[in-house]
């Protein structure tokens, strides 16, 4: 098992480019369970997670085919599994998104749950109910969905919470169910609308992706499409952070300035300097660090997924922070390892308080997720000597070449051989 050491004090400086967003990517590649038609789907991430989806697509049937560094051509020209296993729903929750389209193509479906998650419980109760609503007779037997419909129906769903999966899994079911579906209480995350715009493309009838309520009419069959994915805004929003921590200056290359407007004002507040430059973002930090208040929110609200490197720059931030964390429940273990290497943290409930300036030293620290590991890998980069991150299997899912990206802008990171068990 790869480690990553971290050697802390060098500015980043210098520019780097984005790739493709995962979030984005994975239910893209999903829908191409949707067509007897080839999806051509540009910008795709070279990721652990994408690879996991490229396999599952496969046991369904699906032929994949790299045709160039980040195209992937998908093929379902048959469907020839209905069954998503746990030993893949289990490495990578996303592969529950697979129930809407196999339904919807099939009439059929049987996806194992995902089970416990380090960040939270993250059930799929939303999944279930929505796809219920469209007509499909669902039942949990040893520990899988089990779920037949002989024709989907539009209907009016209304989610509880506004979830991501839900909204994408519900969606590329109502897109070949009869009639009109709304989708009420929908995420409004960029990467739904980038799901919604791929599905068009191949045909569905979507309107209102990016607004609270979803309308689909649906069609009888879609065909073939040719989609770019989106910037992955949760690797700018890392990288941004990454030139404020160590007091650098980066341009972002491909950063999505629409997708990062509360990433960016709570960046300015912090004192960091973000302005839009040809093609990108440029964010420097020279001032000290003034400390803020934050609330993860859904989307257009400060993500979750940045949490965790947002609290590893607020350690280097004058005086008192307060993170509170209102999507999952147990996103704070960054905290515990941040703690271990002198940070000053202190947790009660969802809200966690970080006073600062520390000073940071290196220390050896694990992750338990993807995001925690790469605020982890910032406060190394803040941090005095160096610092040694295990479970590096974590930023494979999300962070493509990130270790060759950040020693391009200066860093000393190395990714060496460990020896540890998963
Ligand atoms: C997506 O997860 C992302 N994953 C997550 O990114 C991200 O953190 C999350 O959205 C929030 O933005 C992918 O897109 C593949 P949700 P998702 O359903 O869809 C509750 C990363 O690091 N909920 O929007 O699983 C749930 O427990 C990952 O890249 C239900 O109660 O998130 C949570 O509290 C981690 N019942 C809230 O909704 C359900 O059926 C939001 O979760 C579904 C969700």
């Amino acid at each position: 098992m790869d480690k990553m050491i971290i050697r802390g004090g060098a500015p980043l400086r210098g520019t780097v480019e984005l790739s493709g967003s995962k979030n984005a990517a994975l239910p893209c590649l999903i829908a191409a369970l949707l067509t007897e038609e080839p999806l051509l789907i540009h910008n795709v991430p070279r990721l652990r997670d994408v690879r996991t989806s490229i396999d599952l697509l496969g046991r369904l049937g699906v032929v994949s085919r790299w045709t160039g560094d980040h195209d992937l051509e998908l093929h379902a020209r048959a469907i020839t599994s209905h069954e998503a296993p746990y030993d893949l729903v289990k490495t990578m929750r996303a592969s529950f998104l697979v129930l809407g389209p196999l339904l919807a193509r099939t009439g059929r479906a049987r996806v194992s749950t995902p089970g416990g998650c380090a960040i939270g419980a993250r059930p799929v109760n939303l999944h279930i109910a929505g796809i219920r609503m469209l007509g499909a007779r669902i039942q949990m037997r040893h520990g899988y969905v089990e779920a037949h419909a002989v024709n989907l129906r539009g209907a009016r769903v209304w989610l509880d919470t506004s979830s991501v999966g839900a909204t994408e899994n519900i969606m590329m079911a109502a897109v070949r169910a009869r009639g009109r579906t709304l989708i009420e209480n929908a995420a409004r995350e960029p990467e739904v609308q980038d799901l919604a715009r791929l599905l068009k493309a191949m045909g569905a009838r979507i309107s209102g992706a990016g607004s609270h309520v979803i309308e689909i009419e649906g069609v009888e069959r879609l065909g073939g499409a040719e989609h770019t994915v989106i910037p992955d805004r949760i690797e700018a929003g890392s990288l941004m952070i990454a030139a404020a921590v160590t007091g650098g200056d980066v341009v972002v290359r491909g950063a999505p300035l629409e997708h990062l407007e509360a990433v960016i004002a709570k960046l300015r507040e912090t004192g960091a300097t973000v302005e839009p430059v040809e093609g990108g973002l440029r964010v420097a930090r020279g001032a000290a660090l003034r400390p803020v208040e934050l609330r993860t929110l859904p989307y257009p609200g400060f993500p979750t997924d940045l949490q965790a490197q947002m609290m590893a720059l607020l350690t280097q931030a004058a005086g008192t922070s307060v993170i509170t964390e209102t999507i999952f429940e147990n996103r704070f273990m960054h905290a515990l390892e941040l703690m271990r290497m002198g940070a000053d943290i202190v947790m009660k409930g969802p809200t966690a308080v970080v006073r600062g300036p520390t000073a940071l030293c290196g220390a050896p620290v694990m992750a338990t997720d993807l995001r925690a590991s790469m605020g982890l890998i910032l406060a190394g980069l803040a941090a005095e000597n160096s610092t040694e991150l295990s479970r590096v299997y974590h930023l494979d899912r999300g962070y493509e070449a990130l270790d060759a990206k950040l020693r391009a802008l200066g860093a000393a990171v190395e990714r060496v051989p460990g020896e540890e068990a998963a």
